[in-house]
Protein backbone atom coordinates (compact mmCIF):
# COMPACT_ATOMS: atom_id res chain seq x y z
CA UNK A 1 0.00 0.00 0.00
CA UNK A 2 2.72 2.31 -0.83
CA UNK A 3 1.78 5.37 -3.47
CA UNK A 4 5.00 6.15 -5.70
CA UNK A 5 3.16 8.26 -8.17
CA UNK A 6 0.73 11.11 -7.26
CA UNK A 7 -1.28 13.32 -9.45
CA UNK A 8 -2.22 16.58 -7.91
CA UNK A 9 -3.61 18.97 -7.85
CA UNK A 10 -6.55 17.54 -10.09
CA UNK A 11 -8.19 20.29 -11.87
CA UNK A 12 -11.22 18.00 -11.92
CA UNK A 13 -11.04 14.48 -11.33
CA UNK A 14 -13.85 12.38 -12.29
CA UNK A 15 -13.36 9.46 -10.93
CA UNK A 16 -16.78 7.43 -12.22
CA UNK A 17 -16.94 5.38 -9.17
CA UNK A 18 -19.73 3.42 -7.66
CA UNK A 19 -20.54 1.63 -10.86
CA UNK A 20 -18.71 -1.68 -10.89
CA UNK A 21 -22.01 -3.62 -10.58
CA UNK A 22 -23.96 -2.88 -13.28
CA UNK A 23 -23.98 -0.88 -16.36
CA UNK A 24 -25.29 3.17 -15.39
CA UNK A 25 -28.41 4.15 -17.11
CA UNK A 26 -30.93 7.11 -17.40
CA UNK A 27 -29.51 9.51 -14.82
CA UNK A 28 -27.06 7.41 -13.27
CA UNK A 29 -25.72 7.76 -17.09
CA UNK A 30 -24.83 11.50 -16.69
CA UNK A 31 -23.07 10.82 -13.50
CA UNK A 32 -18.93 11.41 -13.62
CA UNK A 33 -18.17 11.61 -9.93
CA UNK A 34 -16.81 14.56 -9.94
CA UNK A 35 -14.27 15.92 -7.43
CA UNK A 36 -13.14 19.14 -6.63
CA UNK A 37 -10.06 19.17 -4.84
CA UNK A 38 -9.10 15.99 -5.73
CA UNK A 39 -5.28 13.63 -6.25
CA UNK A 40 -4.61 10.14 -7.72
CA UNK A 41 -2.52 7.87 -6.01
CA UNK A 42 -0.64 5.06 -7.81
CA UNK A 43 1.66 2.26 -6.68
CA UNK A 44 4.09 2.05 -9.97
CA UNK A 45 4.79 -1.71 -9.19
CA UNK A 46 1.31 -3.02 -9.01
CA UNK A 47 -0.15 -1.01 -11.79
CA UNK A 48 -2.96 -0.21 -9.65
CA UNK A 49 -4.99 3.15 -8.08
CA UNK A 50 -4.08 3.08 -4.11
CA UNK A 51 -6.48 6.38 -3.94
CA UNK A 52 -8.54 8.69 -5.74
CA UNK A 53 -10.86 11.32 -4.02
CA UNK A 54 -10.67 14.74 -2.11
CA UNK A 55 -7.02 15.64 -1.78
CA UNK A 56 -8.11 16.33 2.31
CA UNK A 57 -9.23 12.27 3.05
CA UNK A 58 -5.49 11.25 1.49
CA UNK A 59 -3.58 9.27 4.10
CA UNK A 60 -0.34 10.47 3.62
CA UNK A 61 1.52 8.04 5.59
CA UNK A 62 1.13 5.86 2.56
CA UNK A 63 3.41 8.00 0.08
CA UNK A 64 6.60 6.87 -0.12
CA UNK A 65 9.31 9.15 0.05
CA UNK A 66 10.39 9.19 -3.28
CA UNK A 67 7.56 9.66 -5.11
CA UNK A 68 7.12 11.41 -7.95
CA UNK A 69 4.57 13.97 -8.94
CA UNK A 70 2.33 14.90 -12.02
CA UNK A 71 0.61 18.06 -11.61
CA UNK A 72 -2.65 18.03 -13.02
CA UNK A 73 -3.80 22.01 -12.05
CA UNK A 74 -6.38 23.42 -14.92
CA UNK A 75 -6.72 19.77 -16.28
CA UNK A 76 -9.31 17.18 -16.26
CA UNK A 77 -8.04 13.59 -14.86
CA UNK A 78 -10.71 10.63 -15.71
CA UNK A 79 -10.11 7.04 -16.91
CA UNK A 80 -8.45 6.14 -19.92
CA UNK A 81 -11.50 5.50 -22.21
CA UNK A 82 -12.45 1.67 -23.06
CA UNK A 83 -13.00 1.39 -26.71
CA UNK A 84 -15.11 -1.61 -27.15
CA UNK A 85 -15.17 -2.47 -30.85
CA UNK A 86 -12.41 -2.20 -33.16
CA UNK A 87 -11.25 -4.03 -36.00
CA UNK A 88 -7.68 -2.73 -35.73
CA UNK A 89 -6.09 -6.14 -37.59
CA UNK A 90 -6.29 -5.22 -41.03
CA UNK A 91 -4.11 -4.51 -44.67
CA UNK A 92 -4.58 -2.58 -47.07
CA UNK A 93 -6.27 0.53 -48.14
CA UNK A 94 -9.76 1.67 -48.98
CA UNK A 95 -9.23 5.65 -49.38
CA UNK A 96 -10.60 5.07 -52.81
CA UNK A 97 -14.08 4.50 -51.44
CA UNK A 98 -13.70 6.97 -48.42
CA UNK A 99 -13.70 9.72 -51.85
CA UNK A 100 -16.34 8.15 -53.61
CA UNK A 101 -18.68 8.22 -50.87
CA UNK A 102 -17.97 11.88 -50.18
CA UNK A 103 -19.14 12.28 -54.17
CA UNK A 104 -22.49 10.21 -53.70
CA UNK A 105 -22.08 6.94 -53.76
CA UNK A 106 -23.07 5.48 -50.90
CA UNK A 107 -21.63 2.69 -48.56
CA UNK A 108 -24.44 -0.44 -50.04
CA UNK A 109 -23.66 0.48 -53.75
CA UNK A 110 -19.83 0.58 -53.13
CA UNK A 111 -20.19 -2.92 -51.17
CA UNK A 112 -21.20 -4.23 -54.60
CA UNK A 113 -17.62 -3.48 -55.79
CA UNK A 114 -15.48 -3.55 -52.55
CA UNK A 115 -16.57 -3.08 -49.37
CA UNK A 116 -15.39 -5.61 -46.75
CA UNK A 117 -14.20 -7.96 -49.46
CA UNK A 118 -11.92 -5.24 -50.51
CA UNK A 119 -9.84 -6.19 -47.25
CA UNK A 120 -9.57 -9.69 -47.79
CA UNK A 121 -6.61 -10.12 -50.49
CA UNK A 122 -4.42 -7.60 -48.87
CA UNK A 123 -4.90 -9.38 -45.41
CA UNK A 124 -4.62 -13.12 -45.91
CA UNK A 125 -1.51 -12.02 -48.03
CA UNK A 126 0.07 -10.23 -45.46
CA UNK A 127 2.33 -11.73 -42.56
CA UNK A 128 1.17 -12.38 -39.06
CA UNK A 129 4.71 -10.00 -38.24
CA UNK A 130 3.49 -7.44 -40.80
CA UNK A 131 -0.61 -7.50 -39.27
CA UNK A 132 1.01 -7.05 -35.84
CA UNK A 133 3.38 -3.58 -37.25
CA UNK A 134 -0.07 -2.18 -38.72
CA UNK A 135 -2.02 -3.20 -35.99
CA UNK A 136 0.67 -1.83 -33.28
CA UNK A 137 0.65 1.32 -35.04
CA UNK A 138 -3.01 1.77 -34.94
CA UNK A 139 -3.27 0.49 -31.45
CA UNK A 140 -0.46 3.68 -30.50
CA UNK A 141 -2.42 5.96 -32.02
CA UNK A 142 -5.68 5.28 -29.61
CA UNK A 143 -3.23 5.87 -26.94
CA UNK A 144 -1.85 8.62 -28.20
CA UNK A 145 -6.20 9.76 -27.85
CA UNK A 146 -6.62 8.52 -24.37
CA UNK A 147 -8.20 4.98 -25.33
CA UNK A 148 -6.14 2.79 -22.74
CA UNK A 149 -8.35 -0.43 -23.25
CA UNK A 150 -9.04 -2.12 -26.57
CA UNK A 151 -11.17 -4.97 -27.88
CA UNK A 152 -10.04 -6.33 -31.61
CA UNK A 153 -11.85 -8.45 -33.70
CA UNK A 154 -10.65 -10.57 -36.47
CA UNK A 155 -13.39 -10.71 -39.60
CA UNK A 156 -10.77 -9.52 -42.56
CA UNK A 157 -9.59 -12.84 -43.35
CA UNK A 158 -12.58 -15.21 -43.67
CA UNK A 159 -10.42 -18.59 -44.54
CA UNK A 160 -8.74 -20.51 -41.84
CA UNK A 161 -5.06 -19.71 -42.03
CA UNK A 162 -5.92 -16.21 -42.18
CA UNK A 163 -8.24 -15.85 -39.22
CA UNK A 164 -5.93 -17.87 -37.46
CA UNK A 165 -3.38 -15.31 -38.22
CA UNK A 166 -5.57 -12.30 -37.44
CA UNK A 167 -6.41 -13.72 -34.39
CA UNK A 168 -2.49 -14.59 -33.46
CA UNK A 169 -1.80 -11.10 -34.56
CA UNK A 170 -4.17 -9.66 -31.51
CA UNK A 171 -2.38 -12.16 -28.99
CA UNK A 172 0.88 -11.34 -30.20
CA UNK A 173 -0.26 -7.15 -29.60
CA UNK A 174 -1.30 -8.29 -26.69
CA UNK A 175 1.71 -9.66 -25.04
CA UNK A 176 3.79 -6.63 -25.75
CA UNK A 177 0.89 -3.73 -25.16
CA UNK A 178 1.27 -1.87 -22.08
CA UNK A 179 -2.92 -2.05 -21.69
CA UNK A 180 -5.55 -4.60 -21.76
CA UNK A 181 -6.53 -6.18 -25.36
CA UNK A 182 -9.57 -8.51 -25.52
CA UNK A 183 -9.63 -10.93 -28.42
CA UNK A 184 -12.95 -11.39 -30.85
CA UNK A 185 -13.24 -13.96 -33.64
CA UNK A 186 -15.37 -12.37 -36.27
CA UNK A 187 -14.91 -15.02 -38.82
CA UNK A 188 -18.94 -14.11 -39.30
CA UNK A 189 -18.33 -10.93 -40.66
CA UNK A 190 -18.75 -10.95 -44.66
CA UNK A 191 -19.64 -14.68 -46.86
CA UNK A 192 -16.67 -14.31 -48.77
CA UNK A 193 -16.81 -14.46 -52.70
CA UNK A 194 -15.56 -17.85 -53.08
CA UNK A 195 -17.94 -18.85 -50.72
CA UNK A 196 -21.48 -16.87 -52.39
CA UNK A 197 -22.97 -19.93 -54.14
CA UNK A 198 -22.44 -21.88 -50.92
CA UNK A 199 -23.14 -19.94 -48.04
CA UNK A 200 -24.47 -22.69 -45.98
CA UNK A 201 -20.33 -24.22 -46.31
CA UNK A 202 -19.16 -21.12 -44.90
CA UNK A 203 -21.36 -21.01 -41.91
CA UNK A 204 -20.42 -24.69 -41.32
CA UNK A 205 -16.83 -23.23 -41.50
CA UNK A 206 -17.32 -20.97 -39.52
CA UNK A 207 -18.40 -23.10 -36.70
CA UNK A 208 -15.92 -25.46 -37.41
CA UNK A 209 -13.45 -22.21 -36.99
CA UNK A 210 -15.60 -21.04 -33.91
CA UNK A 211 -14.81 -24.48 -32.17
CA UNK A 212 -11.42 -24.42 -32.60
CA UNK A 213 -10.50 -20.83 -31.60
CA UNK A 214 -12.53 -21.44 -27.76
CA UNK A 215 -10.65 -24.57 -27.20
CA UNK A 216 -7.32 -22.89 -28.38
CA UNK A 217 -8.12 -19.72 -26.10
CA UNK A 218 -7.60 -17.55 -29.04
CA UNK A 219 -10.49 -15.14 -28.38
CA UNK A 220 -12.43 -14.09 -25.41
CA UNK A 221 -15.54 -13.19 -27.72
CA UNK A 222 -17.04 -13.79 -31.05
CA UNK A 223 -18.95 -11.50 -33.01
CA UNK A 224 -21.46 -11.53 -36.13
CA UNK A 225 -22.56 -9.35 -38.92
CA UNK A 226 -26.14 -9.29 -38.87
CA UNK A 227 -27.30 -7.07 -41.99
CA UNK A 228 -28.62 -8.28 -45.50
CA UNK A 229 -25.27 -7.26 -46.75
CA UNK A 230 -23.66 -10.62 -44.46
CA UNK A 231 -25.33 -12.73 -42.28
CA UNK A 232 -29.25 -13.40 -41.47
CA UNK A 233 -30.76 -13.80 -38.59
CA UNK A 234 -31.25 -18.19 -39.22
CA UNK A 235 -27.33 -18.48 -40.68
CA UNK A 236 -26.58 -16.14 -37.57
CA UNK A 237 -28.77 -17.95 -34.98
CA UNK A 238 -26.39 -21.39 -36.17
CA UNK A 239 -23.74 -20.31 -35.20
CA UNK A 240 -24.60 -18.89 -31.52
CA UNK A 241 -26.23 -22.36 -31.08
CA UNK A 242 -22.16 -23.55 -31.75
CA UNK A 243 -21.04 -20.37 -29.96
CA UNK A 244 -23.25 -20.76 -26.80
CA UNK A 245 -21.89 -24.28 -26.42
CA UNK A 246 -18.57 -22.63 -25.56
CA UNK A 247 -17.00 -20.28 -22.98
CA UNK A 248 -16.69 -17.19 -25.52
CA UNK A 249 -19.20 -14.09 -24.68
CA UNK A 250 -21.34 -13.22 -27.95
CA UNK A 251 -21.35 -9.70 -29.36
CA UNK A 252 -23.12 -8.35 -32.37
CA UNK A 253 -23.31 -6.04 -35.31
CA UNK A 254 -27.01 -5.35 -35.30
CA UNK A 255 -29.76 -3.08 -36.81
CA UNK A 256 -26.97 -0.66 -38.69
CA UNK A 257 -28.93 0.39 -41.17
CA UNK A 258 -32.62 -0.74 -41.27
CA UNK A 259 -34.67 -2.05 -38.06
CA UNK A 260 -33.82 -5.98 -38.53
CA UNK A 261 -34.93 -6.95 -35.26
CA UNK A 262 -31.19 -7.79 -34.20
CA UNK A 263 -31.38 -5.97 -31.07
CA UNK A 264 -34.33 -7.81 -29.71
CA UNK A 265 -33.07 -11.18 -30.84
CA UNK A 266 -29.22 -10.44 -29.53
CA UNK A 267 -30.96 -9.83 -25.85
CA UNK A 268 -32.93 -13.27 -26.22
CA UNK A 269 -30.10 -14.95 -26.86
CA UNK A 270 -28.02 -13.61 -24.55
CA UNK A 271 -25.72 -11.22 -26.41
CA UNK A 272 -23.18 -8.90 -24.30
CA UNK A 273 -23.52 -5.83 -26.62
CA UNK A 274 -25.10 -5.26 -29.79
CA UNK A 275 -23.77 -2.47 -31.78
CA UNK A 276 -24.15 0.09 -34.28
CA UNK A 277 -28.11 0.64 -34.11
CA UNK A 278 -28.30 3.22 -36.53
CA UNK A 279 -31.57 1.54 -37.31
CA UNK A 280 -33.05 0.44 -34.28
CA UNK A 281 -36.78 0.46 -33.43
CA UNK A 282 -39.31 0.70 -30.98
CA UNK A 283 -39.31 -3.26 -30.31
CA UNK A 284 -35.24 -3.43 -29.96
CA UNK A 285 -35.16 -0.35 -27.68
CA UNK A 286 -37.55 -1.98 -25.67
CA UNK A 287 -36.03 -5.01 -25.31
CA UNK A 288 -32.22 -3.10 -24.65
CA UNK A 289 -33.97 -1.37 -21.83
CA UNK A 290 -35.24 -4.36 -19.82
CA UNK A 291 -31.96 -6.55 -20.43
CA UNK A 292 -28.16 -6.72 -19.29
CA UNK A 293 -26.85 -5.96 -22.65
CA UNK A 294 -25.00 -3.10 -23.24
CA UNK A 295 -26.04 -1.04 -26.91
CA UNK A 296 -22.55 -0.04 -28.05
CA UNK A 297 -23.93 2.91 -30.13
CA UNK A 298 -20.89 3.64 -33.19
CA UNK A 299 -21.54 7.07 -34.18
CA UNK A 300 -17.87 7.52 -35.98
CA UNK A 301 -19.17 4.88 -38.55
CA UNK A 302 -22.40 6.83 -39.66
CA UNK A 303 -20.61 9.96 -39.94
CA UNK A 304 -17.82 8.01 -42.16
CA UNK A 305 -20.14 6.23 -43.96
CA UNK A 306 -21.90 9.82 -44.83
CA UNK A 307 -25.19 8.58 -43.66
CA UNK A 308 -26.61 11.31 -41.91
CA UNK A 309 -28.56 8.87 -40.09
CA UNK A 310 -27.58 7.95 -36.18
CA UNK A 311 -29.14 5.83 -33.42
CA UNK A 312 -31.84 6.91 -31.84
CA UNK A 313 -29.70 7.39 -28.50
CA UNK A 314 -31.68 10.26 -26.54
CA UNK A 315 -34.93 7.57 -26.83
CA UNK A 316 -32.71 4.97 -26.06
CA UNK A 317 -31.30 6.67 -23.17
CA UNK A 318 -34.84 7.73 -21.63
CA UNK A 319 -36.09 4.12 -22.15
CA UNK A 320 -33.34 2.79 -20.20
CA UNK A 321 -30.71 1.12 -22.17
CA UNK A 322 -27.10 0.87 -21.19
CA UNK A 323 -25.21 2.65 -23.79
CA UNK A 324 -21.55 2.42 -24.48
CA UNK A 325 -19.59 4.39 -27.48
CA UNK A 326 -17.01 3.00 -29.61
CA UNK A 327 -15.12 4.25 -32.90
CA UNK A 328 -15.30 1.09 -34.78
CA UNK A 329 -12.41 1.60 -36.28
CA UNK A 330 -11.82 -0.08 -39.67
CA UNK A 331 -10.52 0.46 -43.17
CA UNK A 332 -14.04 0.47 -44.81
CA UNK A 333 -16.48 2.57 -42.68
CA UNK A 334 -14.57 4.16 -39.51
CA UNK A 335 -11.00 4.95 -40.32
CA UNK A 336 -11.74 6.73 -36.73
CA UNK A 337 -8.40 6.66 -33.83
CA UNK A 338 -10.65 8.98 -31.55
CA UNK A 339 -12.84 8.01 -28.24
CA UNK A 340 -12.85 12.62 -28.05
CA UNK A 341 -13.94 12.67 -31.15
CA UNK A 342 -16.74 9.63 -31.40
CA UNK A 343 -18.13 11.93 -28.11
CA UNK A 344 -18.32 15.04 -30.27
CA UNK A 345 -20.37 13.26 -32.62
CA UNK A 346 -22.33 11.48 -29.67
CA UNK A 347 -23.18 14.81 -28.50
CA UNK A 348 -23.26 16.60 -31.60
CA UNK A 349 -25.84 14.23 -33.63
CA UNK A 350 -26.91 11.72 -30.96
CA UNK A 351 -28.07 14.37 -28.49
CA UNK A 352 -25.98 12.83 -25.71
CA UNK A 353 -24.27 15.01 -22.22
CA UNK A 354 -20.93 15.68 -21.56
CA UNK A 355 -21.54 13.34 -18.88
CA UNK A 356 -23.04 10.58 -20.53
CA UNK A 357 -20.57 10.62 -23.46
CA UNK A 358 -17.44 10.04 -20.78
CA UNK A 359 -19.80 7.37 -19.24
CA UNK A 360 -20.93 5.85 -22.36
CA UNK A 361 -16.89 6.38 -23.19
CA UNK A 362 -15.03 4.73 -20.00
CA UNK A 363 -17.29 2.43 -17.45
CA UNK A 364 -20.21 1.21 -19.72
CA UNK A 365 -17.51 0.22 -22.47
CA UNK A 366 -15.92 -1.63 -19.31
CA UNK A 367 -19.37 -3.32 -18.83
CA UNK A 368 -19.76 -3.88 -22.65
CA UNK A 369 -16.78 -5.90 -22.33
CA UNK A 370 -17.50 -7.70 -18.66
CA UNK A 371 -14.32 -5.79 -17.20
CA UNK A 372 -15.99 -3.89 -14.83
CA UNK A 373 -13.74 -4.28 -12.07
CA UNK A 374 -10.64 -3.58 -13.62
CA UNK A 375 -10.58 -0.79 -15.47
CA UNK A 376 -13.41 2.16 -16.57
CA UNK A 377 -13.40 3.98 -13.39
CA UNK A 378 -10.74 5.59 -10.82
CA UNK A 379 -10.78 3.32 -7.64
CA UNK A 380 -8.42 2.25 -5.21
CA UNK A 381 -7.84 -1.48 -6.09
CA UNK A 382 -8.48 -0.76 -10.17
CA UNK A 383 -5.79 -0.56 -12.84
CA UNK A 384 -4.17 3.23 -13.00
CA UNK A 385 -5.16 3.61 -16.64
CA UNK A 386 -5.70 7.38 -16.62
CA UNK A 387 -5.46 10.11 -18.96
CA UNK A 388 -5.11 14.08 -18.23
CA UNK A 389 -6.66 16.25 -20.83
CA UNK A 390 -5.47 20.19 -20.97
CA UNK A 391 -8.84 21.84 -20.31
CA UNK A 392 -10.87 23.19 -17.51
CA UNK A 393 -13.92 21.07 -17.54
CA UNK A 394 -14.69 18.31 -18.42
CA UNK A 395 -17.68 19.71 -21.04
CA UNK A 396 -14.72 20.92 -22.88
CA UNK A 397 -13.49 17.30 -24.16
CA UNK A 398 -16.14 16.96 -26.17
CA UNK A 399 -16.20 20.53 -27.75
CA UNK A 400 -12.86 21.52 -29.21
CA UNK A 401 -12.88 18.82 -31.96
CA UNK A 402 -10.04 17.17 -34.12
CA UNK A 403 -7.75 19.03 -31.22
CA UNK A 404 -5.22 16.69 -29.52
CA UNK A 405 -6.53 17.46 -26.00
CA UNK A 406 -4.85 14.80 -24.42
CA UNK A 407 -1.48 15.61 -22.36
CA UNK A 408 -0.70 12.49 -20.24
CA UNK A 409 -1.54 9.07 -20.70
CA UNK A 410 -0.95 6.66 -17.98
CA UNK A 411 -1.61 2.83 -18.32
CA UNK A 412 -0.95 0.39 -15.93
CA UNK A 413 0.73 3.45 -13.95
CA UNK A 414 3.08 3.84 -16.41
CA UNK A 415 3.49 6.94 -18.47
CA UNK A 416 3.11 6.56 -21.92
CA UNK A 417 2.55 9.59 -23.11
CA UNK A 418 3.46 13.21 -22.25
CA UNK A 419 2.98 16.23 -23.97
CA UNK A 420 4.16 19.62 -23.60
CA UNK A 421 1.75 22.05 -23.80
CA UNK A 422 -0.14 24.55 -21.83
CA UNK A 423 -3.84 23.04 -20.99
CA UNK A 424 -6.77 25.53 -22.08
CA UNK A 425 -6.20 28.10 -19.43
CA UNK A 426 -9.58 28.34 -17.27
CA UNK A 427 -10.44 31.65 -18.02
CA UNK A 428 -12.87 30.46 -19.99
CA UNK A 429 -15.88 30.34 -18.20
CA UNK A 430 -17.67 27.31 -18.06
CA UNK A 431 -20.11 27.52 -15.31
CA UNK A 432 -23.38 28.17 -17.34
CA UNK A 433 -22.58 25.51 -19.57
CA UNK A 434 -25.53 23.40 -19.53
CA UNK A 435 -24.14 19.90 -20.76
O1 LIG B 1 -18.48 -2.48 -38.11
N1 LIG B 1 -20.48 -3.50 -40.17
C1 LIG B 1 -19.64 -4.33 -40.43
N2 LIG B 1 -18.33 -4.28 -40.37
C2 LIG B 1 -17.56 -3.11 -40.15
C3 LIG B 1 -17.15 -2.42 -41.40
C4 LIG B 1 -16.48 -3.22 -42.34
C5 LIG B 1 -15.86 -2.55 -43.51
O2 LIG B 1 -16.50 -1.79 -44.27
O3 LIG B 1 -14.66 -2.85 -43.66
C6 LIG B 1 -18.33 -2.15 -39.26
O4 LIG B 1 -18.77 -1.09 -39.71
FE1 LIG C 1 -17.64 -3.09 -36.52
Amino acid sequence: MVIDLLIAPCGQLLTLAGGNDAPRRAAGLGDVGLVADGVVGINVESGAIEYAGPQADLDRSLLSKSSTTIEAEGCVVMPGFVDSHTHLVFAGSRADEFYRRGRGESYHEIAQSGGIAATLAPTRQATVEELVELAGQRLYRLYNNGTTTVEIKSGYGLSRDAEMKSLEAIRRLREKSPGLIFSTFLGAHLIPPEYEDRRGDYVELVIEMLNEVAADGLADFYDIFVDPLAFSKEEAARVVEAGSRTALGLRLHGDEFGDDGTAAWGVSVGAMSVDHLGGIGAGGIKALAGSATIATLLPATMFFCGHGKYAPAREMIDAGCAIALATDLNPGSSLVYSMPFTMTLAAMQMGMSAGECIVASTINGAHALGISEKVGSLEAGKRADIIIAGVPDYRELAYHVGCDLIRDVIIGGRVVKRMYVLPFSSYSNCGSIDA
